[in-house]
């Protein structure tokens, strides 16, 4: 089984701020340093760093060579890759004191993705492979239309989350990976097990992933119900933490691996994603997670 990944790729200008700008605010920055992001590039590098074969697709634009880098020195598969003369997609961030982000996109390039693209990207696709997406590129309704007709399983991570998300064919996917904020507006309900219990009513074929940052996570499907505890850190940077999870979790469930294990190992990668400054800078490699908890699984 291979994992397919279309997704962004973004070149990220992280800013170290006492706080997040309010409206009408001018704020001097107490730092600036780049990395290369986007959360399709950050869940193909978890994906590689995890141990799993990824193949990833991506249009990628003026002054991207780095984000092919990051990818092929994590051993992401990046011949489908596209480049073209035009604005890479990059995002600003700003990452407070304590931790957290507040991250502005510009899709440049990620919104060149079409269905002639996607067609060329999927060509060897076969049917029990995975197609992993995001909403940070044009082209999403011809991409579940295209992984359907290969009998492709749909992995989907709905973030960032946006009204034109409901016009999806969402029946379609199987592996859903959202945060409680993605998970309310999709399904309805306000505590983590209304929200399941809410999704599993209007999916009941579906798997859900929801990540409550600190608090862990919640597993539901039709036959389980799974709570997963965060593995307690300090926060350093929380950008790409639930990239890590989403990439963690479906090499490891891909892998064979029991859904429970695929939790546990999910959230370990991102407690030490939250560790580090950076997006994809901050994805660790699996050697590293199994040294810092070798009684993992
Ligand atoms: O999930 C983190 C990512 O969101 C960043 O790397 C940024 O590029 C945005 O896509």
């Amino acid at each position: 089984m291979t994992i397919y990944n279309l997704g962004s790729a973004n070149i990220d200008y992280v800013y170290k701020v006492d706080h997040f700008t309010a409206a009408g605010e001018t704020l001097s920055s107490d730092g600036m340093q780049v990395f290369p992001g986007g959360k399709g590039l950050n869940q193909s590098v978890a994906i590689a760093r995890a141990g799993s074969r990824v193949i990833h697709g991506s249009v990628i634009g003026e002054k991207g060579e780095c984000l092919t880098q990051v990818l092929c020195d994590s051993g992401v598969d990046v011949s489908r890759i596209q480049t073209v003369n035009a604005p890479s997609g990059h995002a600003i961030i700003q990452v407070d004191k304590t931790g957290q982000n507040s991250i502005l996109l510009y899709a440049g390039t990620n919104h060149l993705i079409d269905r002639e693209y996607i067609a060329r990207f999927l060509a060897d696709a076969e049917p029990g492979d995975i197609l992993l997406l995001q909403n940070e590129i044009s082209g999403l309704d011809a991409a579940f239309e295209a992984a359907v007709g290969k009998g492709m399983s749909i992995a989907f991570n709905p973030s960032p989350y946006d009204d034109t998300l409901q016009k999806l064919p969402l029946h379609d996917v199987t592996w859903w990976f959202c945060n409680e904020l993605e998970g309310a507006a999709l399904f309805g309900g306000e505590s983590p097990s209304e929200i399941a219990d809410r999704f599993l009513r209007k999916y009941p074929d579906g798997r859900l992933i929801l990540t409550l940052g600190g608090d862990g996570c919640l597993y539901k499907s039709a036959d389980r119900l799974i709570r997963q505890p965060a593995f307690p850190v300090e926060a350093v940077d929380t950008t790409a933490a639930g990239d890590t999870f989403t990439g963690y979790f479906l090499s490891a469930a891909a892998g064979g691996k029991d859904v429970a294990d695929a939790l546990k190992i999910a959230s370990a990668g991102a407690s030490l994603a939250v560790s580090a400054k950076g997006a994809s800078a901050s994805i660790p490699w699996l050697s590293a997670v199994q040294k810092r908890y070798p009684d993992l699984v």
